[in-house]
């Protein structure tokens, strides 16, 4: 049986004093025991207020994680942050080769695959983000386009050291647009993830998480999360109100 996980994306978004009622709000929601202790809980922060949301969760059961990572070590990388760096202020995952990175910033599929193998090194567990384009789907070409981006991501990592591996499915044309893909639709991707992570190892297959992620709100999370092989959600607008988060967190345990 796989653990749910919801993890928020808060993407560029937070203040130091928004950032603390928010996670005070998340915090309370957990204690509150509205919800199991059969999901997991995340948040994402931009990486200069990781700290912050650490030192305010340490302690408790909500997880801390970083939106990227630099795929060098330690060294004259003027503006970046490493995967020990982020392991030393409390992350316990990162996001690697989200579509916001692939599209804005240049992640390369070779680039993702370096910085995958940065966090893998440093203990963290990397949540592999995969998704294709409105074009790409409409071409009918989703289904190569996400397992292209799979192998290339996993190429050279043995089985063994992916362990804590997350993968997350987001549509592109569904992130921040308020489309979500209906719940037969991510799936079907889902199902093929599966099925391609079982051509590196079986028991892998069947251990790792997949989350979806686009436009995922309180009203579509159950659905979404009721299918066979979606076990959470990344979630980007939503989790930046306290809320929404929760409630889809909730709608995770039923799922
Ligand atoms: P969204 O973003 O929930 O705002 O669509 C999801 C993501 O990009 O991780």
């Amino acid at each position: 049986m796989r653990k749910a996980l919801v993890a928020g994306n808060w993407k560029m978004n937070g203040r130091i004093a928004k950032n603390d009622d928010l996670v005070s709000s998340v915090l309370s929601g957990l204690a509150s025991g509205n919800l199991d202790s059969s999901v997991d809980v995340m948040v994402c922060p931009p990486a200069i207020y990781v700290g912050q949301v650490r030192a305010q969760a340490v302690a408790t059961r909500l997880m801390v994680g970083a939106q990227d990572l630099c795929e060098f070590e330690d060294g004259a990388y003027t503006g970046e942050v490493s995967a020990e760096m982020l392991v030393d202020v409390g992350c316990s995952a990162v996001l690697v080769g989200h579509s916001e990175r692939r599209t804005l910033f240049g992640d390369t599929d070779k680039r993702v695959a370096a910085k995958l193998s940065s966090a893998v090194a440093a203990g963290l567990a990397p949540i592999l983000c995969v998704g294709e384009s409105l074009e790409q789907r409409d071409s009918g070409d989703t289904l190569a386009v996400v397992e292209q981006q799979l192998l290339s991501a996993l190429s050279g990592l043995s089985p063994e050291v992916l362990d804590l591996l997350v993968v997350a499915y987001e549509p592109v044309w569904a992130i921040g647009t308020g489309r979500t893909a209906t719940p037969e639709q991510a799936q079907d991707v889902h199902a093929h993830i599966r099925q391609v992570l079982a051509t590196i190892d079986g028991p892998l297959a069947e251990k790792v998480r997949l989350l979806y992620g686009g436009s995922v709100k309180p009203a579509n999370a159950r659905e979404l999360f009721a299918q066979k092989d979606i076990d959470g959600g990344l979630i980007g607008g939503a989790s930046l109100n306290a809320d929404d988060f929760l409630a889809i967190c909730r709608a995770a345990v039923a799922g």
